[in-house]
């Protein structure tokens, strides 16, 4: 896909939060609690990510997954559009002496994976970047980066709870999650994400996953808001 057409979405114009902002970056490394090395290290062992592994990071943020994957023996890309993300992610691997990671500038709708079919493709907390209609195409686009059989874990914020009730839950999630400004994400964080962000509803991601040629193996709602799904091709 070298040249776009007009139509084409331009994932690369940032929406919501401007992670193009090198504050914004910054104050999302030290927000993302979630995101910790021993958060990840967990994760990386629950998926089975080890040494062999072709793994993609899409939209992988400041890399701190991407560090503790690679530590783990696996081979990582990682793929961003926010070129401050990446020049951030760079320096942390390069602290860290991670040596087998590759940066790509690009998106869920632009990178061309080359080489090795992936075994995992791994995207936290970035695929609500994309509409729904282009959700779609960046699924079909990841199923065909990964092997038969090659595993996609995707988690983010997806709304579980019953669509006529969006008011009050949305209204009830930023009371309970968001946190005084200079302690972590803030009521303004979670209404800009709301506001301006694609997060979408449970039953739309699950139908898209399976019709772009995935088995959910396992679907946990781990909140009302917050999902996470380990999908394999089919
Ligand atoms: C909220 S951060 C999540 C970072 C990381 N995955 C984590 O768990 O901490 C979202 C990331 O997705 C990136 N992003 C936004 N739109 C994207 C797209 N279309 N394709 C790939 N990455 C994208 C942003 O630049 C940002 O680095």
């Amino acid at each position: 896909m070298s040249v776009l057409p007009a139509w084409f979405y331009n994932e690369f114009q940032q929406i919501g939060v401007d992670f193009e902002d090198r504050l914004q970056v910054e104050a999302y490394d030290c927000n993302q609690r979630s995101s910790s090395e021993q958060a990840e290290r967990k994760l990386i062992e629950w998926l089975g990510i080890s040494a062999s592994h072709t793994v993609i990071d899409l939209g992988a943020g400041t890399g701190t997954f991407a560090i503790q994957a690679c530590k783990a023996g696996a081979c990582v890309h990682v793929v961003d559009v926010s070129p401050t993300m990446l020049a951030y992610a760079q320096k942390k691997v390069g602290a860290a002496k991670a040596e087998n990671i590759k940066f790509h500038h690009a998106g869920f709708l632009t990178y061309e994976h080359q080489g090795n079919p992936a075994d995992f493709i791994v995207t936290k907390a970035a695929f609500h970047h994309l509409p729904d209609f282009w959700k779609m195409v960046g699924l079909l686009r990841m199923a065909s980066m990964l092997k038969v059989g090659g595993i996609l874990y995707l988690r983010d914020v997806v709304f579980s709870f019953n669509p006529s009730d969006y008011y009050s839950r949305i209204d009830a999630w930023i009371e309970r999650v968001a946190n005084p400004a200079g302690e972590g994400f803030t009521v303004s964080d979670f209404q800009t994400h709301v506001r301006e962000e694609y997060s979408t509803f449970a039953w739309i991601l699950e139908g898209m996953l399976t019709r772009a040629g995935f088995e959910i193996e396992q679907a946990d709602y781990l909140t009302p808001e917050y999902a996470q799904y380990v999908c394999r091709k089919r």
